[in-house]
């Protein structure tokens, strides 16, 4: 059976790492980013892969529906969610055209892509969605004068990984598999795209997330965290969140009744 990856972001980084296995694995690729002569170079240096190249800005509605039409037409068999950008700011600071630019193309965009494959998907009961989101959807608690400024750009990381699970568990039995990936700090164009030098700092190389990736889907995760050894930390966090899930109750708690 073809194989057929639409991959977005696949201009640099991540994205490109992953249009570089899945071609050498044998997919017909979908290719999405903006800065179209990147695409155009990918196609022409892998001539035995059919590759679309499709120069869309997935921060507007008009490049989202484009590569959702064409996602839903197309027999896709995996999709790469991974196009994204992260305007670290203060949020008082953060303009609002950006923070719109980071929640559509972190979450409208995966949301409206994921909706647009999982029809066919579906119907050929078979299929995967991955989506790339990164260890600082784990991050909110942190005392924020180590991290970044990034109330959004977390908060479309969290998104992505409970849209993943829920969509996973929603999706059992049907074939199709959905799997998010949450890489730490990676040697991409991301942070130097955002005036950031972390050339200092050790960085996974993107390679590695994919591999990572394809692994983790071989294992059947729907968690992926590439850099993290002991996988059991993971299952405590989701273990803790049902916990807690479970917990609830109508009933006021003790603690919020006035005496
Ligand atoms: N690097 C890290 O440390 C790190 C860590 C955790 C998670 N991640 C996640 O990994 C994913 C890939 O990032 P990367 O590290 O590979 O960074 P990157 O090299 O900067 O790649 C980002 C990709 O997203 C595309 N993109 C950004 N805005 C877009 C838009 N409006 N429309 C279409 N495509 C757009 C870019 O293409 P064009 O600019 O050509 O459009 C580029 O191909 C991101 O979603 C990021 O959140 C990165």
């Amino acid at each position: 059976m073809s194989k057929l990856a639409l991959v977005t972001g696949a201009t640099s980084g991540i994205g490109r790492a992953f249009a570089e296995r899945l071609a050498a694995d044998g997919h017909d690729l979908i290719i999405v980013g903006r800065r179209k002569e990147r695409l155009d170079e990918f196609a022409a240096a892998h001539p035995r892969a059919a590759v679309r190249v499709v120069a869309a800005d997935l921060s507007t509605d008009a490049g989202i529906d484009t590569v959702a039409g064409i996602a839903a037409a197309e027999p896709v068999t995996m999709l790469v969610n991974n196009a994204g950008v992260a305007h670290y700011m203060p949020l008082a600071d953060l303009p609002a055209a950006k923070a719109g630019e980071v929640v559509h193309v972190k979450v409208v965009a995966p949301t409206l892509l994921s909706r647009a494959v999982v029809a066919g998907m579906l119907e050929r009961g078979a299929g995967t969605i991955v989506n790339v989101a990164g260890m600082l959807a784990f991050s909110g608690p942190a005392p924020h004068s180590q991290m970044p400024r990034r109330a959004v750009y977390t908060g479309t990381l969290a998104h992505l990984v409970a849209m993943s699970q829920t969509l996973s568990a929603e999706l059992e039995g049907t074939g199709v598999r959905v799997q998010v990936l949450v890489p730490g700090v990676v040697a991409t164009e991301f942070h130097e795209r955002q005036g950031m030098d972390l050339s200092a700092v050790p960085r996974m190389p993107a390679a590695d997330v994919v591999s990572a990736g394809l692994r983790g889907l071989e294992l059947g995760e729907v968690v992926t965290a590439p850099g993290v050894e002991d996988a059991g930390l993971l299952e405590a966090i989701f273990r803790a969140g049902l916990a807690a899930f479970g917990a609830q109750s109508p009933e006021l708690a003790t603690r919020y009744r006035l005496s």
